[in-house]
């Protein structure tokens, strides 16, 4: 007997497999694999979380108007061209299903977000990837792969999993050389943790074009993940074509108050880029004196390459760490299998990684 056929291309699609949260036999692992926030959620958005509870029989404001108007009071930017998600993930395949189809393409950069892809290949589109130079976008590149077919163009930056960004000038340059027609994603899920002078999460590019998107998350920084929220902030027709055809209530109200008390929480927003700038810049060092090839991130994460001698290789660095009770991830989705991807954790964990890594570098 068979069953109803899905239709063409989703069968090709790998599903996405998350970071894993247990190691068999260990009681509190220490957890770097999906680039979560160090510290925690803010205290003051743990509580407004906790304020919603007895009120979970009520439909959530479907337009989340007031973390809306809080996202555009703190970024100075017009509500009325925000868009909320269930996850950055959400509005990435909302613009798929909304602007690709059969037969059209998307663009991405070689080690880009896997969910471009994904989102892609679920709306019946082909992805197409671009090469990139030394783990990082190549806007010639890119330029050189839009054809007459291509819809989309998503470049996350800064890119997970390489830590690369690039600088404002070359947005501004991709941007100039992109058909009106094309929609360019700017994706800045990292964007908070970013301290770099020549860097833009993209803005100004939204506001002088109708064919750019910037989306954001709450899910790194702000270290709500598990709520899955997002948002996008788009041109007027762009928020006009989301708020057609996403949920009504897309974004649930804990997702919402609790978002709304992070985003004003700009202290503890301050400690967890602190935090980060850091351990960032300790970790990478260590690892680097033990050898290891780190590629230079703006990220809570850092690609560490492994080199490919048999018990050396980032096969064997992986299973050491679960040996040890860490997990990190493995890159073979992004055709980076000879690294592992490390999320910068709290200073005790980040101390058992370097331990464990010099331990297994010997
Ligand atoms: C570059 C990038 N974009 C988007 C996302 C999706 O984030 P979320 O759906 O949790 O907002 C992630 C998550 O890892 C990411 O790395």
């Amino acid at each position: 007997m068979s069953g109803p056929a899905p239709r063409p291309g989703i069968l090709e699609i790998a599903p996405y497999v998350g970071g894993e949260s247990a190691l068999p036999g260990v009681g509190q692992p220490i957890k770097l694999a999906s680039n979560e926030g160090a510290l925690g959620p803010s205290p003051k958005a743990v509580a407004a979380y906790k304020t919603i509870a007895a009120t979970a029989h009520r439909y959530p404001d479907g337009t989340c108007a007031e973390l809306r108007r809080a996202l555009g009071r703190q970024h100075g930017l017009d509500p009325e061209r925000i868009v909320c998600g269930a996850g950055s993930d959400e509005l990435i395949a909302l613009l798929c299903r909304a602007y690709a189809g059969p037969g059209d393409e998307i663009l991405y950069s070689a080690h880009g977000f896997l969910m471009y892809p994904i989102a892609a290949r679920s709306v019946g589109a082909t992805p197409v990837k671009a090469p990139e130079s030394n783990l990082t976008a190549d806007v010639d590149a890119l330029l050189d792969r839009v054809t007459g077919r291509t819809r989309i163009l998503f470049l996350a930056n800064p890119n997970n999993p390489t830590g690369s960004y690039l600088p404002v000038d070359e947005l501004r340059r991709l941007r100039a050389g992109l058909p009106d027609e094309v929609l360019l994603v700017i994706d800045a899920a990292y964007a908070e943790f970013v301290v770099r002078n020549d860097y833009s999460p993209g803005v100004e590019l939204v506001d002088g074009a109708a064919n750019v998107v910037m989306t954001r998350t709450f899910s790194k920084i702000y270290a709500l993940a598990s709520l899955r929220l997002g948002w996008s902030y788009c041109p007027p027709a762009v928020a006009d074509v989301l708020n057609r055809i996403r949920g009504p209530f897309n974004v649930g109200a804990p997702a919402q108050v609790a978002g709304l008390a992070a985003l004003g929480d700009v202290a503890f927003t301050d400690l967890a880029r602190r935090h980060n700038e850091s351990w960032l810049a300790w970790t990478t060092e260590r690892l680097r004196d033990l050898g290891l090839e780190v590629a230079p991130s703006v990220c809570n994460f850092i690609l560490v390459r492994f080199p490919a001698a048999a018990g050396r290789d980032a096969a064997a660095a992986d299973a050491f760490l679960r040996g040890r009770g860490i997990i990190a991830r493995r890159m073979g989705a992004y055709d980076l299998a000879d690294s592992l991807r490390i999320t910068i954790g709290r200073e005790d964990e980040m101390r058992a990684l370097v331990e464990a890594l010099s331990d297994f570098v010997g």
